[in-house]
């Protein structure tokens, strides 16, 4: 009977051990933040930053009245309230930022988390 208790512990260490990360989970999670649950502050340049170059700059370059290519421009405009709430709009509703409808949930949710942290640049 002992025997056999013992054997059951052994089979279930080495059974919780199958339910260990691989080497590429580690790599995905250290590359793509949760932001639900991610305790690292979120920052401009490595963060919002690639969000922002990707969806926005198009419209907003350099230069425009309403440009969104530096930390100081991006900052400000989350700081006024008018990023934040544009970016959480519904497709299709009036004011919806990238115009052509809402992002992923994941690059809403780095942003507003960016701004809960503090909006760091670095
Ligand atoms: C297809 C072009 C286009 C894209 C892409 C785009 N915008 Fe805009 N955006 C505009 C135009 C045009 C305006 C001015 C008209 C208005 O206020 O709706 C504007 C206005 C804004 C404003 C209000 C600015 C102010 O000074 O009141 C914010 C904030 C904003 N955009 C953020 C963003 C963000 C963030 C993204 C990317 C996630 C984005 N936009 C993508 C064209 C674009």
């Amino acid at each position: 009977m002992k025997k056999l208790l013992a054997l059951s512990i052994l089979l279930a260490v080495f059974a919780s051990c199958g339910d260990a990360d691989t080497y590429e989970d580690i790599e995905n999670k250290s590359e793509v933040p949760d932001p639900g649950t991610d305790p690292v502050a979120m920052t401009y340049t490595k963060n919002v930053k690639p969000i922002i170059d990707a969806n926005c700059i198009g419209c907003h370059r350099a230069g425009s009245s309403r440009a969104l290519t530096t930390y100081a421009q991006v900052k400000a405009s989350v700081e006024s309230g008018a990023l934040l709430a544009r970016i959480q709009l519904q497709t299709g509703q009036q004011g919806i930022m990238p115009q052509a409808g809402r992002m992923a949930q994941t690059n809403i949710d780095v942003i507003v988390k960016w701004n809960a942290d503090g909006l760091k640049e670095n």
